[in-house]
Protein backbone atom coordinates (compact mmCIF):
# COMPACT_ATOMS: atom_id res chain seq x y z
CA UNK A 1 0.00 0.00 0.00
CA UNK A 2 1.24 3.85 -0.90
CA UNK A 3 0.07 6.17 0.98
CA UNK A 4 0.42 9.84 1.84
CA UNK A 5 -0.60 10.40 5.56
CA UNK A 6 -1.30 13.08 7.77
CA UNK A 7 0.11 13.73 10.92
CA UNK A 8 -1.48 15.36 13.42
CA UNK A 9 0.12 16.65 16.46
CA UNK A 10 -1.39 15.32 19.68
CA UNK A 11 0.96 16.89 22.34
CA UNK A 12 4.05 19.71 22.12
CA UNK A 13 6.89 18.12 22.90
CA UNK A 14 5.61 14.30 22.27
CA UNK A 15 2.40 12.40 20.24
CA UNK A 16 1.42 12.53 16.68
CA UNK A 17 -1.96 10.48 15.80
CA UNK A 18 -1.21 9.19 11.80
CA UNK A 19 -4.49 9.27 10.19
CA UNK A 20 -4.59 7.65 6.56
CA UNK A 21 -2.51 4.49 7.12
CA UNK A 22 -3.97 0.89 7.35
CA UNK A 23 -2.04 -0.68 9.57
CA UNK A 24 -3.13 -4.36 8.43
CA UNK A 25 -2.23 -3.17 4.48
CA UNK A 26 1.56 -4.08 3.67
CA UNK A 27 3.00 -0.81 3.61
CA UNK A 28 5.32 0.10 0.83
CA UNK A 29 9.36 1.31 2.03
CA UNK A 30 8.92 4.72 1.55
CA UNK A 31 5.75 4.77 3.77
CA UNK A 32 7.49 2.84 6.18
CA UNK A 33 10.49 5.32 6.01
CA UNK A 34 8.43 7.96 6.49
CA UNK A 35 6.65 6.04 9.80
CA UNK A 36 9.97 5.23 10.90
CA UNK A 37 11.30 9.63 10.68
CA UNK A 38 7.81 10.27 12.60
CA UNK A 39 8.04 7.90 14.79
CA UNK A 40 11.77 9.91 15.66
CA UNK A 41 10.42 12.90 15.55
CA UNK A 42 6.94 12.31 17.64
CA UNK A 43 8.49 9.60 19.96
CA UNK A 44 4.73 8.09 19.73
CA UNK A 45 2.58 7.69 16.67
CA UNK A 46 -1.12 6.67 17.56
CA UNK A 47 -3.44 5.08 14.67
CA UNK A 48 -7.25 5.19 15.81
CA UNK A 49 -9.82 2.61 14.30
CA UNK A 50 -7.20 -0.27 13.33
CA UNK A 51 -8.59 -4.08 12.08
CA UNK A 52 -5.79 -5.78 13.01
CA UNK A 53 -5.59 -9.22 14.83
CA UNK A 54 -1.84 -10.83 15.94
CA UNK A 55 -1.22 -11.78 12.96
CA UNK A 56 -1.08 -8.10 11.79
CA UNK A 57 0.23 -6.55 14.51
CA UNK A 58 3.24 -8.74 13.98
CA UNK A 59 3.39 -7.97 10.41
CA UNK A 60 3.06 -4.27 11.22
CA UNK A 61 5.70 -3.86 14.01
CA UNK A 62 8.08 -6.32 11.60
CA UNK A 63 8.21 -3.20 9.27
CA UNK A 64 10.12 -1.27 11.68
CA UNK A 65 12.87 -4.22 12.44
CA UNK A 66 13.50 -7.51 13.92
CA UNK A 67 11.00 -8.40 16.15
CA UNK A 68 12.24 -9.64 19.55
CA UNK A 69 10.48 -12.70 21.45
CA UNK A 70 7.36 -11.44 23.45
CA UNK A 71 9.46 -11.05 26.75
CA UNK A 72 12.70 -12.49 28.52
CA UNK A 73 11.05 -14.34 30.93
CA UNK A 74 7.09 -13.63 30.89
CA UNK A 75 5.79 -16.36 28.75
CA UNK A 76 4.13 -15.57 25.02
CA UNK A 77 0.75 -16.01 23.84
CA UNK A 78 0.09 -19.31 22.74
CA UNK A 79 1.18 -19.49 18.77
CA UNK A 80 2.29 -15.83 18.95
CA UNK A 81 6.24 -16.28 20.05
CA UNK A 82 6.42 -12.44 20.01
CA UNK A 83 2.70 -11.19 21.06
CA UNK A 84 2.40 -10.34 24.91
CA UNK A 85 -0.49 -10.12 26.91
CA UNK A 86 -0.93 -6.99 28.91
CA UNK A 87 -4.41 -8.25 30.18
CA UNK A 88 -5.64 -6.86 34.00
CA UNK A 89 -7.18 -9.91 35.03
CA UNK A 90 -3.38 -11.62 35.06
CA UNK A 91 -2.49 -8.52 36.38
CA UNK A 92 -1.24 -6.53 33.81
CA UNK A 93 -1.08 -2.91 35.33
CA UNK A 94 1.99 -1.05 34.53
CA UNK A 95 1.14 1.56 37.19
CA UNK A 96 5.12 2.19 37.54
CA UNK A 97 7.13 4.70 34.62
CA UNK A 98 9.44 2.49 32.68
CA UNK A 99 10.82 1.77 29.41
CA UNK A 100 10.06 -2.14 28.21
CA UNK A 101 12.68 -4.28 29.10
CA UNK A 102 15.61 -1.66 29.82
CA UNK A 103 17.52 -4.75 31.89
CA UNK A 104 19.07 -6.84 28.92
CA UNK A 105 21.73 -5.37 26.96
CA UNK A 106 19.63 -4.53 23.79
CA UNK A 107 16.49 -3.25 24.88
CA UNK A 108 14.49 -3.11 22.29
CA UNK A 109 13.83 0.17 19.58
CA UNK A 110 10.60 0.24 19.60
CA UNK A 111 7.12 -1.51 21.18
CA UNK A 112 3.16 -1.71 19.21
CA UNK A 113 0.49 -1.80 21.57
CA UNK A 114 -2.93 -2.33 20.66
CA UNK A 115 -6.55 -2.35 22.47
CA UNK A 116 -8.62 -5.61 22.82
CA UNK A 117 -10.63 -4.84 25.59
CA UNK A 118 -11.04 -1.22 26.72
CA UNK A 119 -12.42 0.21 30.08
CA UNK A 120 -15.11 2.42 30.37
CA UNK A 121 -13.31 4.74 32.16
CA UNK A 122 -9.12 5.36 33.07
CA UNK A 123 -7.02 2.84 31.71
CA UNK A 124 -5.31 5.53 29.58
CA UNK A 125 -1.53 5.48 28.67
CA UNK A 126 0.73 7.77 29.91
CA UNK A 127 4.08 8.37 27.20
CA UNK A 128 7.02 10.68 28.36
CA UNK A 129 9.55 12.45 25.83
CA UNK A 130 13.05 11.27 27.97
CA UNK A 131 14.75 13.67 25.17
CA UNK A 132 12.98 17.18 26.16
CA UNK A 133 13.21 15.85 29.84
CA UNK A 134 16.89 15.64 28.85
CA UNK A 135 17.08 19.35 27.60
CA UNK A 136 15.29 20.44 30.75
CA UNK A 137 17.92 19.30 33.09
CA UNK A 138 20.31 22.78 34.21
CA UNK A 139 23.25 22.61 32.35
CA UNK A 140 25.61 21.51 35.20
CA UNK A 141 22.98 18.55 36.13
CA UNK A 142 22.86 17.59 32.20
CA UNK A 143 27.32 17.68 32.40
CA UNK A 144 27.17 15.25 35.27
CA UNK A 145 24.25 12.99 33.70
CA UNK A 146 26.30 12.82 30.71
CA UNK A 147 29.12 10.08 32.41
CA UNK A 148 26.88 8.32 34.42
CA UNK A 149 25.70 4.65 33.93
CA UNK A 150 23.41 3.38 35.81
CA UNK A 151 22.40 -0.20 37.12
CA UNK A 152 18.71 -2.16 35.14
CA UNK A 153 17.44 -5.07 36.56
CA UNK A 154 14.25 -6.62 36.42
CA UNK A 155 14.41 -7.65 40.17
CA UNK A 156 13.18 -4.37 41.50
CA UNK A 157 11.34 -4.10 44.31
CA UNK A 158 8.11 -5.51 43.79
CA UNK A 159 6.77 -4.28 46.99
CA UNK A 160 7.15 -0.87 46.72
CA UNK A 161 3.36 0.73 47.33
CA UNK A 162 1.85 -2.17 48.17
CA UNK A 163 1.06 -5.30 49.52
CA UNK A 164 2.28 -8.54 47.14
CA UNK A 165 -0.72 -10.86 46.92
CA UNK A 166 -0.18 -14.46 46.29
CA UNK A 167 -0.68 -13.58 42.53
CA UNK A 168 1.21 -10.63 42.77
CA UNK A 169 4.09 -12.91 44.31
CA UNK A 170 3.60 -15.58 41.55
CA UNK A 171 3.67 -13.07 39.00
CA UNK A 172 7.14 -11.57 40.61
CA UNK A 173 8.49 -15.10 40.47
CA UNK A 174 7.40 -15.71 36.81
CA UNK A 175 9.04 -12.20 36.05
CA UNK A 176 11.90 -12.68 38.04
CA UNK A 177 12.68 -16.61 36.61
CA UNK A 178 15.93 -15.09 35.13
CA UNK A 179 17.43 -12.04 37.08
CA UNK A 180 18.73 -9.42 34.70
CA UNK A 181 21.11 -6.91 35.53
CA UNK A 182 22.95 -4.46 33.02
CA UNK A 183 24.67 -0.90 33.24
CA UNK A 184 23.61 1.53 30.17
CA UNK A 185 24.59 5.16 29.92
CA UNK A 186 22.30 7.37 32.03
CA UNK A 187 22.26 9.59 29.07
CA UNK A 188 21.21 7.91 25.48
CA UNK A 189 22.51 9.10 22.25
CA UNK A 190 19.68 8.09 19.59
CA UNK A 191 20.99 5.69 17.49
CA UNK A 192 18.97 7.34 14.70
CA UNK A 193 18.69 11.72 15.32
CA UNK A 194 21.76 12.02 17.75
CA UNK A 195 19.57 13.85 20.36
CA UNK A 196 20.30 12.68 23.86
CA UNK A 197 17.84 11.49 26.34
CA UNK A 198 17.60 10.55 29.62
CA UNK A 199 17.66 6.23 29.93
CA UNK A 200 16.42 5.67 33.44
CA UNK A 201 12.85 4.04 34.05
CA UNK A 202 11.16 1.91 36.57
CA UNK A 203 14.24 -0.69 35.84
CA UNK A 204 17.24 1.41 36.66
CA UNK A 205 17.95 0.55 40.31
CA UNK A 206 21.06 2.28 40.91
CA UNK A 207 24.18 5.04 39.83
CA UNK A 208 27.12 3.05 39.08
CA UNK A 209 29.88 4.43 41.80
CA UNK A 210 27.23 6.57 44.07
CA UNK A 211 26.18 5.47 47.41
CA UNK A 212 22.59 3.82 47.42
CA UNK A 213 21.06 6.71 49.39
CA UNK A 214 22.91 9.44 46.76
CA UNK A 215 22.11 6.89 44.13
CA UNK A 216 18.34 6.67 44.76
CA UNK A 217 17.96 10.30 45.04
CA UNK A 218 19.62 11.20 41.99
CA UNK A 219 17.55 8.86 40.19
CA UNK A 220 14.41 10.12 41.27
CA UNK A 221 15.98 14.07 40.82
CA UNK A 222 16.21 12.76 37.21
CA UNK A 223 13.02 11.02 36.50
CA UNK A 224 10.82 14.31 37.82
CA UNK A 225 12.09 15.74 34.78
CA UNK A 226 10.64 12.88 32.72
CA UNK A 227 7.26 13.09 34.60
CA UNK A 228 6.65 16.82 33.94
CA UNK A 229 3.12 17.13 32.41
CA UNK A 230 4.68 19.23 29.69
CA UNK A 231 7.26 16.00 28.55
CA UNK A 232 3.99 13.44 28.86
CA UNK A 233 1.04 12.55 26.33
CA UNK A 234 -1.75 10.88 27.53
CA UNK A 235 -3.78 8.58 25.36
CA UNK A 236 -7.16 8.01 25.75
CA UNK A 237 -7.76 4.21 24.03
CA UNK A 238 -10.81 3.58 22.10
CA UNK A 239 -10.88 0.26 20.45
CA UNK A 240 -9.10 -0.99 17.80
CA UNK A 241 -6.12 1.61 18.31
CA UNK A 242 -2.92 0.67 17.54
CA UNK A 243 0.10 2.87 19.18
CA UNK A 244 3.96 2.72 18.51
CA UNK A 245 6.60 4.03 20.66
CA UNK A 246 10.45 4.72 20.24
CA UNK A 247 11.94 3.20 23.45
CA UNK A 248 15.05 5.00 23.06
CA UNK A 249 13.42 8.06 23.83
CA UNK A 250 10.90 7.33 26.23
CA UNK A 251 9.18 5.84 28.95
CA UNK A 252 5.48 5.26 29.59
CA UNK A 253 2.66 4.36 32.55
CA UNK A 254 -0.55 2.95 32.30
CA UNK A 255 -2.01 4.07 35.51
CA UNK A 256 -4.28 1.54 37.44
CA UNK A 257 -7.17 3.59 37.93
CA UNK A 258 -10.26 1.57 36.55
CA UNK A 259 -11.05 -0.75 39.32
CA UNK A 260 -11.47 -4.11 38.65
CA UNK A 261 -12.83 -3.59 35.47
CA UNK A 262 -11.33 -5.59 32.39
CA UNK A 263 -8.50 -4.01 30.43
CA UNK A 264 -6.24 -5.88 27.12
CA UNK A 265 -3.70 -5.03 25.02
CA UNK A 266 -1.58 -6.62 22.90
CA UNK A 267 2.25 -5.71 22.82
CA UNK A 268 4.28 -7.06 20.16
CA UNK A 269 7.74 -5.02 20.38
CA UNK A 270 11.20 -4.24 17.65
CA UNK A 271 14.72 -5.61 18.61
CA UNK A 272 17.11 -2.83 19.40
CA UNK A 273 20.55 -2.04 19.57
CA UNK A 274 23.16 -1.69 22.75
CA UNK A 275 22.38 2.07 23.97
CA UNK A 276 25.37 4.50 23.27
CA UNK A 277 26.32 7.02 25.71
CA UNK A 278 27.42 10.75 25.82
CA UNK A 279 31.06 9.16 25.98
CA UNK A 280 30.47 5.78 23.69
C1 LIG B 1 3.46 -1.82 28.77
O1 LIG B 1 4.16 -1.53 29.73
O2 LIG B 1 3.97 -2.17 27.71
C2 LIG B 1 1.95 -1.72 28.86
C3 LIG B 1 1.47 -0.33 28.86
C4 LIG B 1 -0.02 -0.26 29.13
O3 LIG B 1 -0.58 -1.15 29.76
O4 LIG B 1 -0.64 0.73 28.71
Amino acid sequence: MTSTFEIRKVGGRIGAEILGVDTAAELDPETVEQLNAALVEHKALFFRGQQLDDDGQTRFAANFGTLTTAHPTVPALDGQPNVLAVDSEDGGRANRWHTDVTFVRTPPKASTLRSLIVPPYGGNTLIANTQTAYQDLPEQLREFADRLWAVHTNDYDYAQGKELDAADQERRRVFTARTYRTAHPVVRVHPESGERGLFIGGFAQSVVGLPSAESHDLLRSLQAYVTRPENVVRWRWELGDVVLFDNRATQHYAPDDYDDLPRRLHRVTVAGDVPVGVTG
